[in-house]
């Protein structure tokens, strides 16, 4: 990789502090600068990249003629302000999830990302995880059958935010991976809440989308709950998929497990899509064999994720997670976010790519 450019990280807490550590290990002394308000979270991040340069005014990132390119982990509601002073003085950008807390803020950063001829990346981590990409390989090989429904569970106890609710926080992790595997956007989605620690921002909401022919989603995110899960379930017509994320080892398991129709001797047929099926449902059979666990990749997720936003500097490349990826779920958290404020009403959304 050539490293002929400069990169800062604004916001070295408790996420920011692991894009100082990954940087510092890609670039070495090419991490020029961390900025952060926080003396704690400066000194933190020494402690990671010793010799990196520290302030707590982002003016001086933007005034670093070394600096070409910033990596934005300071809360959301700064990301839109901070994007759009990077990307305005020509440093592309690498912003943490969610892009924006508006889809109208993100159009305007794909602006000035589009004006300015900058890299523009949202960190929409999963999207780099092998994990994900050995499932998004099973669906692409018919391994699986057809999709059928997926659902995800990330829920724990803390940590609790008070600018953005648990489903600002957590969910855009889960639809940016529902839309990946799915490469649908939905038609509509609805969702439902509750508020048990603060009166104004829900902690535990489900939500729901529904995909032309069919295809369904669910997700529950909750920072309110006594079980630790970052799990994915994935139905197919042949076979199951359960990706657990707490797992250290086997986070990945594919269960040869379904319903078929007996057609012969030994012969099954997967449903559904089996016509004869209604004529012929004293034969169905529950098929349940081999799991298979895939062995995947240790290298952590953000390492590759970085990767990918040098390469894409270095080569003009465009991001799997680009301005736009990060628009599309922050329309399907938008629409979530109006069911939720509607009583759960499901509301019908486009993809308006061009919006
Ligand atoms: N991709 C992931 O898996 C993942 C995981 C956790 C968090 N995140 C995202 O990363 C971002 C940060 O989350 P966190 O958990 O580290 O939050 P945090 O509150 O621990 O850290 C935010 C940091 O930004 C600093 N900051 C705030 N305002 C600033 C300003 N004006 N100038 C400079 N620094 C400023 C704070 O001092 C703090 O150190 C959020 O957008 C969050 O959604 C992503």
């Amino acid at each position: 990789m050539k490293q002929e450019f400069g990169v800062a990280v604004v916001g070295s807490g408790k996420w920011g502090i692991n894009h100082v550590r990954i940087a510092s290990q890609l670039l070495g002394e090419r991490l020029r600068m961390v900025c952060d308000v926080s003396d704690k979270a400066l000194a933190q991040a020494k402690t990671v990249a010793p010799a990196v340069r520290t302030t707590k005014q982002l003016g001086d990132v933007i005034l670093d003629p070394e600096v070409s390119a910033v990596i934005i982990a300071s809360g959301a509601e700064t990301h839109h302000d901070f994007g759009k002073r990077c990307l305005e003085a020509g440093k592309h950008c690498l912003i943490e999830k969610p892009l924006a807390l508006r889809s109208t803020d993100a159009m305007d950063l794909l602006d000035a990302a589009q004006r300015n001829k900058r890299i523009l990346m949202v960190g929409h981590l999963l999207l780099y995880h092998p994990a994900v990409n050995r499932i998004r390989q099973e669906i692409h090989s018919g391994n699986i059958g057809q999709v059928l429904y997926l659902y995800s569970q990330r829920v724990n106890l803390g940590t609790i935010r008070r600018e953005e609710n648990a489903f600002w926080s957590l969910a855009p992790h889960d639809i940016s991976v529902m839309l990946y595997l799915t490469e649908q956007f939905p038609v509509s989605v609805s969702a439902i809440g509750g508020k048990f620690i603060s009166k104004n921002l829900p902690d535990v909401v489900f939500y729901h989308l529904e995909f032309e022919g069919g295809l369904i989603a669910h997700g529950h995110v909750s920072w309110l709950d006594p079980h630790k899960m970052r799990k994915f379930t994935i139905v197919g017509s042949r076979k199951m998929i359960i990706f657990d994320d707490m797992e250290s080892t086997g986070k990945l398991k594919i269960f040869d497990k379904g319903v078929g129709l007996e057609i012969g001797e030994g012969d099954l047929l997967s449903l559904p899509g089996v016509p004869e099926m209604q004529s012929h449902v004293n034969q169905l059979t529950i098929r349940d064999g081999d799991i298979l666990i895939p062995k995947i990749s240790q290298t952590e997720p953000l390492r590759i994720e970085q990767q990918q936003f040098y390469e894409c500097i270095t080569k003009g490349k465009k991001p799997l997670t680009d301005g736009q990826n990060g628009l599309l779920v922050l329309r399907v958290m938008e629409a979530a976010q109006e069911s939720l404020d509607k009583g759960g009403i499901p509301i019908p959304i486009k993809e308006m790519k061009d919006a």
